[in-house]
């Protein structure tokens, strides 16, 4: 018995750390696909901007704050940048932050 509620407890830590990493880890792919569609027409390709004034990821333009800044940020949007709240849920904006640091070379 006293077995069993260990088992069930071990089961219960791990399955509750799954979820924990999942809540916060992003999704590169997906953040790959949601750039494509929502933000590559200003970004540029390979996020060196292709509309004037909009921040080049390439230089690593606007990518020096954090993860949490950055989400409210595409949120609330600014200027030319169109805000994405209730476009876009939380999730998908912080794949696509995770997407926009990789472009940074
Ligand atoms: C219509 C063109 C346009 C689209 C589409 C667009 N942006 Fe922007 N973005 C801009 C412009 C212009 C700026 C610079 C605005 C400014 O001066 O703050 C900018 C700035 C940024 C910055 C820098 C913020 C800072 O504080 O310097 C980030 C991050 C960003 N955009 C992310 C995104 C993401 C992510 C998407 C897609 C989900 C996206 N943008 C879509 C035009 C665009």
């Amino acid at each position: 018995m006293k077995h069993n509620i260990l088992k069930i407890q071990t089961i219960l830590t791990i399955a509750t750390l799954t979820l924990v990493q999942a809540a916060f880890s992003s999704d590169l792919k997906k953040g790959q696909v949601i750039y494509q569609k929502n933000c590559l027409m200003c970004h540029g390709l390979n996020g060196k901007n292709t509309m004037a004034n909009a921040a080049n990821f390439k230089r690593g333009q606007g990518l020096f704050n954090s993860d949490f800044f950055l989400l409210q940020r595409i949120q609330k949007g600014n200027k030319a940048c169109p805000a994405y709240r209730g476009i876009l849920k939380e999730q998908q904006i912080f794949d696509v932050i995770a997407y926009i640091r990789t472009l940074h070379r």
